[in-house]
């Protein structure tokens, strides 16, 4: 029932053609951005809104992203007389844009409360990945588009991972290969007097810094949403890319991590539990458990966010009961990195 689509140099044009009447109709096509893949439906129509959540089986107050191609779609979706906010928006989408930056802004009339989860801001970005462009200049409206996994599971940072998780719920995936980040667009509340990250990603704080001056950070970025943290994205509140087994985090000297973990793991073992530990390139070969997986090199943050939720989904396949996992220094993409493996573990961390 659903259409895939293998893109090539030579079937883009019709493709992309094909997926603007899906959008057209109210129907929903999932393609590949920079960051994960995206399940797509006219931002501007609240059954095709709908129709996403439904799709993922995602709560509907868990706002979504509009996709554009150009400035002259970005305006339109905006309502505000604040010349600040708009200043800040324009300097941001010139450094940034199209690539990985979402921004918050005061929304239009014209946006239905579907696609915002209710509130009066909503979420743009302009991707720069070469498909997704192609597909949003063709069909000419802002395409409301979360990632494009079942509620809960990791984001999809290959096709394969979308046709498990919506082959048969959707009319269209467009298979364009792997990604290139890997973890999902960094977002900037950009409403309020202060500039505030929401999710870091490959735009780091620094970055945003330089071309705004201060920043601030959501305090759910960081610790664990309860009685006294409330996440300004409603979407940092669920549990996502949680594993079906229970994950740890361990943090300290490399060695101290090593032996920690494989002494815990041998324990865990004898108990009958299979294990499955989360290691790097440096270190996959001192470890012994059931499965385990490199998810990329020290040396390359920007590899291991990479591969992050192909491992969290390959641990998932290997049905393992429990997960040990390194941790990574915060600066560059880390932060991103140890911000999504913070919610996997459900912020359960061993510090040595
Ligand atoms: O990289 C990405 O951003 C990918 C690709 C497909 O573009 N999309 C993505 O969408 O990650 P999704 O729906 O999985 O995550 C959107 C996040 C959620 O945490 C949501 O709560 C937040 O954006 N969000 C959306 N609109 C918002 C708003 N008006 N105010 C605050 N947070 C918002
Ligand atoms: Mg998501």
């Amino acid at each position: 029932e659903t259409k895939i689509i293998h893109i090539t140099k030579e079937n883009i044009e019709a493709t992309a053609k094909e997926a603007a009447d899906v959008w057209a109709q109210g129907g929903l096509v999932a393609f590949p951005t920079e960051t994960v893949y995206g399940l797509g439906g006219n931002g501007l129509n609240k059954e095709a809104s709908k129709k996403i959540y439904a799709a993922k089986g995602r709560p509907s107050d868990n706002p979504l992203i509009l996709h554009i191609a150009d400035m002259e779609q970005f305006y339109p979706l905006i309502k505000t007389d604040n010349a600040k906010i708009i200043a800040r928006a324009e300097a941001l989408a010139d450094v940034f844009w199209p690539g990985p930056l979402t921004m918050i802004l005061p929304k239009a009339d014209n946006i239905p409360y579907e696609t915002t989860g209710g509130l009066d801001t909503v979420a743009i970005r302009m991707p720069s990945h070469l498909v997704a462009r192609a597909l949003l200049q063709e069909c000419k409206m802002p395409i409301a588009a979360p990632s494009a996994n079942l509620s809960g599971r990791p984001s999809p940072t290959s096709a394969s991972h979308v046709i498990e998780d919506m082959n048969g719920r959707i009319e269209m995936i467009i298979d364009g290969g792997d990604v290139g980040i890997g973890v999902e667009s960094t977002i900037i509340d950009l409403t309020g007097e202060v500039p505030m990250l929401l999710r870091p990603g490959f735009v780091t704080p620094e970055m945003l810094q330089q071309v705004l001056g201060t920043v601030e950070t959501d305090a759910a970025v960081y610790r664990q949403v309860g009685k006294d943290v409330h996440p300004k994205a409603p979407g940092m509140k669920y549990r996502h890319y949680a594993p079906k087994a229970s994950m740890v985090l361990v943090e300290g000297a490399q060695d101290k991590v090593i032996t920690y973990i494989n002494e815990e793991a041998k324990k865990k073992r004898e108990q009958g539990l299979r294990i499955g530990i989360m290691a790097t390139d440096e270190s996959k070969e001192l470890y012994k458990a059931d499965v385990v997986i490199s998810v990329g090199s020290r040396i390359s943050m920007d590899s291991v966010a990479h591969n992050l939720f192909r491992a969290l989904r390959d641990f998932d396949e290997e049905n393992v009961d429990f997960i040990y996992s390194e941790s990574f220094d915060t600066s560059g993409c880390g932060f991103a990195v140890m911000n999504r493996l913070l919610k996997a573990a459900g912020h359960q961390v061993v510090k040595l």
